[in-house]
This record gives C-alpha cells, structure tokens and sequence, in this order.
C-alpha cells in the first residue's frame, strides 16, 4: 500500500516470519511468530502454508464521536492458512491488514479436532528493529502505565531506576527490568517514526515488550495471571491485532485511524444517547488536600454506636456540591462529578479489602434526591463516581444495583477508578481476567445507557469504536500527578498523544489555573504555563474533557476561562499541522456541525515560536481569532500564570505566529465574524 510493505514467509524450519518496510527502508526487519503452549507441543515451527486469500477494502465510516467525523479503512489483507505438518496437524491462521500508515495483524485458531480448550504459555511474536531507535517508553508495569516517560535509545532501556524511583506510584509489579509498555513511539536515525501498540484487546492479556538491548529485537511479553498462565482460549478464537504504524512524518502517526480501523464496529444500535461533554468536579480540592473523600477522618474514627465521626474536611456534601453545580450552570458546562459521595472511603486504599464501597449508599450529608432535583433544575448532570479500589469481583456483584441506581436517579454517566491490588487475589490490571472485565463493565454500561470514564484500566485499543459509551479511560499518567506525585515534566503532553493515546481518548483533567501554591513546598507546582493548559484541551483529544481546577480559581480568571467555556469536545476535523514527539505539538480542529476552530500549540521545556498558516479555513471568509498566548515574561517555572489574550480578524492567507513561553502553550478559538466584530484589526 503505496510506500508500507509487508513480506510473510516460512523458513527452513516451517517457520512463520514477517517483515515490514517503508519504501525502501526496512521497519521490522524478519522476525518471528508463533506462540507456545502449556502441556502441548510449541505451536511456531513445523508449518506448511496450505492456502492463502487477499482482499482489498476501501469504505468510509462515521465514529459516533470522534476527532473526525468521517474515517476512511482503506487496507489490503492476506490470511495465510498453515498446517503442522505432525501430527495432529494443527492450524493457525495469520490475518495481515496493509494500509497506508502501517501493518496489523491477528493470529486467528480455528476450530479443530486437534486444537480446543488451550492455555497459551507464551506468545513469540517479535519486532526485529532496524536500528537502535529513540524511543519514548515507560515501564513494562503489569498493573499502572502511570509513569513518567523516558527518552534513550533502544540499547539503553532499563526500567530498574524508573520503577525504584516511581514512589507516587502506588503499585509496582514490573518483573522485568527489559520491558516496556505499548504504545511504543520510536524514531529511527534515518528519519522513520515507529509506533508498536495493539488493537481490539479483548478476551486477552495486554502486550509489553521485552527489549533485547544489544540486537534492537522487541519480543511480546504478555501479563501473566495469578497462576502464571497467560491467557484461557476456547478455539475458535482471534488474537487481538499488532499494530505497526509508520511514516517520515510525524504528524501522520498522530493522524492515524489504522488502530480504530481495526476494531469492530460500534455494538450500540443507537447511539443517540451518548453524549460528549464538558465537567467540573468535586475533586481537584481532594487532589490538593483542602478537602477529603471519607465522612470521617479515618476507619478509626468511630462512635461507639459504630456511626462515622465526621472529619470536618468532607468535600461531597450537599453545599459543596451546589456550589459546583450552580458553576457548572452558570457557565454552560454539562457534567459535575462528585467523588467522596459514597460510604466506604474510610479505609478504601491498601488494605486489600474485598468489600470495600456500597455504590448506593451516600454519605449522611449527601442528599441524592435533593441533589438530583437541584442539579435537574439547573439543567447540569451529576456525573456518578465508582471507584472499586481494585475489587473487581466486589464490583461485578454490585454492578447492576449501581447502574439501576444511576437510572433511577438520572445520572447518565460514571466515572469508574482501579486503585490499588486487583482482586481476585493476585490478578494484575492488564492481566486476561481484568480486561475482560473491563469490557463487561463497557457493555453493562451500555445496556443501561451510561456513559464510561474508566480509570487505572489496561490502556486502549480502540475499543471506543465498538462501544462508543466508552468514552474515555485514564491509563496514563494523568494531570493530577501534579497535585499529588513528583508531576509532570514540561515534555510530558508532547509524549502522551504519540504514546498512551495512540489507543483511545485520555481523561487527562487539563484546565487548572492556579499553578503554584498548593503546598508549602514551592518546588511542588503543575510544571506547565496556564496557556499551556488551555492548549491541552485541543491537543490531548478526549470526547470528555473536565475544567478540572476549583470555581474559585477560575473566577479569578474569567478571560481565560472563556476559552474553556467556548471550546468544543467532538470535531468534523481534525489537523495536525506541527508535531515532534517529545518537543511540541500544533493541533486545529472543527467543531462538530459548525464553522469554528479551535487550535492548540504546546512546547516542551523549551520556548518556541508556532507558525501556524490557517489556510484550512474557508477561502474568502472572514474570521475572528482570540489569541491566548503566554505573556512575554511567561515561564513554566518563574512566571507559569501570566497570559495574554488578543482578538484579530483573521482569514485563509493569515499566518499566526504563536509565542510559547518554555513549559508554554497557546490556545486559540476561531469563530466567523459577526457584526459585533466591526473595526476589529486585521492579523499581522
Ligand atoms: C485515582 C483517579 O485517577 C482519581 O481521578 C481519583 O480521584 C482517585 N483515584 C480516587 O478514586
Ligand atoms: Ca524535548
């Protein structure tokens, strides 16, 4: 498919090896396929090919939401049928897509006498790099992709100091000091960007990959379960696609639809109840420590009738929430999270409790009713908030009591968290049982029309296509790291969307005002500018995106906040005009069924200038741009608050020049010129 291609061959051994390449540079040089089995022969040599099929597709299809609203699957696909030539003759059968961005594959077991109920030991997938890329990895990690990003070659990987450093961190299991997370983002020396990630990840563990330092070979390490097996199949049964997305440009591995395509079509008939929204939340106050989720002070704090002693310090109480309601009307901001609403927080983290949380029982002093009512009478939705501490089975019990429950009292979407070990007992997060858990909550979700904010699941693979009530997941190292952990490095949202976003929209929580101050600590601040932050609701693109600072914060900045309050969270289109992972990133998009854009543009560490031409708006018409750029003395560090906003009239032969500030960003809203804009200058 023009310049990607692939070549597929058994060796002398019967053998599967692929390799891919991109015009005439190799991406994947021939490497290795298979898989071994527990108690059975291995299951990646002695093959004959006993046929093969091509098919071409080229169709368009619409995502319910999405970054745009038409996507074209334009791919070529070869399936090999191989046969073991001893006896009992098993089969497998390898799927290759081809598109124009890259390479998936699939294994699919088809039903067979001598094949049936089968415990996969290990797959031998491997990557054989062409050289000793760059690349942006974190921690081959069986429970948390929450880590910082490291850049080094591939011959420098060694995950020890990063995991051992790791300490805001909660859970660690990374066993293997050689491997890393997917998506993997890596550039070549000659100028190739590489990404390794995988698609439609169901009924299956999560892949890493473990590196081989002195060859550049990656080899699949799939999330062991409690017992060490790796994952349970019942043939017939499809493996999840891997995913190789290429180009010598950068911007293309941000454009790529390749890991969407490769999921199945949406399961939802009818879609029209999900909804991409805005919120606030009872919640960056609990981040920071003004406030807490638990009623009471700790599980000690007991009367002796055995009632909750109140801590003083409850943040979901029925004023409290009020006020983010009547903020959240005010400003026509649809959703209000309230987390802390529930009995059970009290000893909810590290203890490794299986009943931990009642999903129905608030706190004395959260009133649902009333609290339904008032939030109605305003026109704003409460967004529900399970977090399970990592109980998964106390969850699954409960699940269909809660999502009666949000029924009953109108609430149309949940926030779900996995803080902590995972039970059962010795599970990991990314292990086969979790994810198949995760889908389950996906699709209960869906038959009860609730919207899904999944936090500390696996990281995703695209199933946002499928069911399209899930409409974001975290993941990844979130924004709050800044309240709580060691934060984010000014790099960090330049690395994320070539990385942990690759699978599927992030609730990243941008939009905090009040960078510094929090803490006594005055090295403990959110390491970007506030224009910066502005810019990452275009550039971490999520069909639900939370102003996550407090009213108070953004009371003091209502310019600023207008942005918020204007910019859109589902597009027609979707530009990436500038990127370099790792460096910066310049994103436009069209808001959905209108005519206006949105840009944001951010940098690293470094100050930059953005040259951004905005000839994708119409010819001919005319505009307004607001302009929020960093003040000129901004700094991530020294000044990380100062801004400045300007208003231009602007068309298709305009070229911004955006000034970031280091640790900086800009935002930009772009909306046709009304009346009301007579006199307005011209952009120069
Ligand atoms: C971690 C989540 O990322 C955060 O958003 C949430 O507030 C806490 N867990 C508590 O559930
Ligand atoms: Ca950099």
């Amino acid at each position: 498919m023009n310049k990607v291609k692939l070549e597929f061959m058994l060796d002398a051994e019967g053998k599967p090896v692929y390799s891919v390449g991109y015009g005439d540079k190799p991406v994947i040089k021939p490497s290795p396929m298979g898989f071994t089995l527990a108690d059975d022969a291995p299951f990646d040599k002695n093959f004959e090919l006993t046929g093969s099929e091509q098919t071409t597709v080229d169709e368009t299809w619409k995502p319910v939401w999405g970054e745009v609203s038409n996507i074209r699957n334009h791919y070529q696909q070869v399936t090999v049928h191989l046969k073991q030539k001893n006896n009992p003759g098993r089969l497998l059968n390898i799927i290759f897509r081809v598109f124009e961005d890259g390479v998936g594959f699939r294994y699919e077991f088809p039903q067979q006498p001598g094949l049936r109920y089968f415990i996969i030991s290990n797959e031998l997938t491997g990557f054989n790099l062409a050289g000793d890329h760059k690349a942006f990895w974190i921690p081959g990690d069986y429970d948390t992709n929450e880590y910082q990003y490291t850049t080094s070659k591939i011959s420098e990987i060694d995950n020890t100091q990063v995991v051992n450093s790791a300490t805001d961190i909660a859970i660690r299991v990374a066993p293997d000091k050689y491997a890393v997370q997917t998506p993997l983002m890596m550039k070549s020396a000659d100028g190739l960007y590489i990404n390794i990630h995988e698609a439609a990840l169901v009924d299956f563990p999560s892949m890493q990959l473990h590196v081989d330092n002195s060859t550049y070979k990656l080899s699949v390490n799939l999330v062991p379960d409690a017992i060490g097996n790796k994952a349970y199949v019942h043939a017939p049964f499809k493996t999840p696609w891997r995913t190789i997305i290429v180009s010598d440009k950068a911007t293309d591995i941000l454009a790529s639809k390749m890991i969407l395509n490769l999921n199945d079509p949406s399961k939802i008939e009818d879609p029209s109840w999900i909804k991409p929204m805005k919120f606030v939340g009872v919640w960056w106050e609990m981040q920071t420590g003004k406030s807490t989720w638990s009623y009471a002070a700790d599980d000690e704090n007991l009367a002796t009738d055995g009632k909750l002693i109140p801590g003083g310090k409850h943040g979901g109480n029925n004023d409290n929430v009020k006020r983010y309601i009547d903020f959240a009307a005010a400003n026509g901001i649809q959703g209000v999270l309230v987390e802390g609403w529930n009995t059970g927080w009290e000893s909810w983290f590290g203890n490794w409790k299986e009943h931990v949380f009642s999903f129905v029982t608030p706190y004395p002093d959260f009133n649902v009713v009333e609290l339904t009512n008032y939030a109605k009478s305003k026109g704003v939705k409460l967004i529900m908030h399970n977090e399970t501490s990592g109980s998964a089975t106390d969850y699954e019990r409960q699940m269909d009591t809660a999502y009666r429950f949000m029924n009953k009292y109108g609430y149309t979407s949940v926030k779900t968290g996995y803080v902590g070990k995972i039970i059962p007992r010795g599970e990991h997060h990314d292990g086969q049982w979790m994810v198949n858990h995760y889908v389950r909550v996906a699709q209960k979700t869906a038959d009860y029309h609730i919207m899904l904010d999944a936090h500390e699941p696996v990281r995703p693979t695209g199933l946002q296509r499928t069911y399209p009530n899930w409409l974001a997941s975290e993941a990844g190292r979130g924004n709050e790291y800044n309240a709580f952990g060691q934060g984010n490095k000014p790099e960090h949202e330049t690395i994320m969307p070539f990385t942990r976003l690759m699978g599927g929209p992030m609730d990243y929580t941008p939009g905090i005002f009040k960078i510094k101050g929090y803490t006594p600590d005055p090295k403990r601040q959110v390491q970007t500018t506030l224009a910066k932050q502005l810019a990452l609701y275009i550039t971490m693109y999520s069909p639900v995106e939370m102003a996550a600072d407090l009213p108070e914060n953004y009371e003091k900045h209502p310019d600023a906040f207008q942005f918020i309050k204007d910019v859109a969270v589902d597009w027609d289109d979707s530009k990436i005009l500038e990127a370099e992972p790792g460096d910066y990133i310049t994103i436009a998009r069209k808001a959905k069924g209108t005519s206006d854009w949105f840009i944001g543009a951010i940098t690293d560490e470094n100050s930059r200038n953005a040259q951004v031409a905005l000839s994708f708006l119409d010819k001919g018409k005319k505009y307004v741009a607001i302009i929020y750029a960093d003040a000129d003395n901004a700094d991530w560090q020294t000044n990380p608050e100062a801004y400045q906003i300007k208003k231009y009239m602007v068309d298709a032969n305009t070229k911004l020049n955006l000034k970031l500030a280091k640790g900086g960003g800009a935002a930009v809203s772009i909306k046709p010129v009304t009346a009301e804009d007579k006199g307005l200058k011209n952009y120069k």
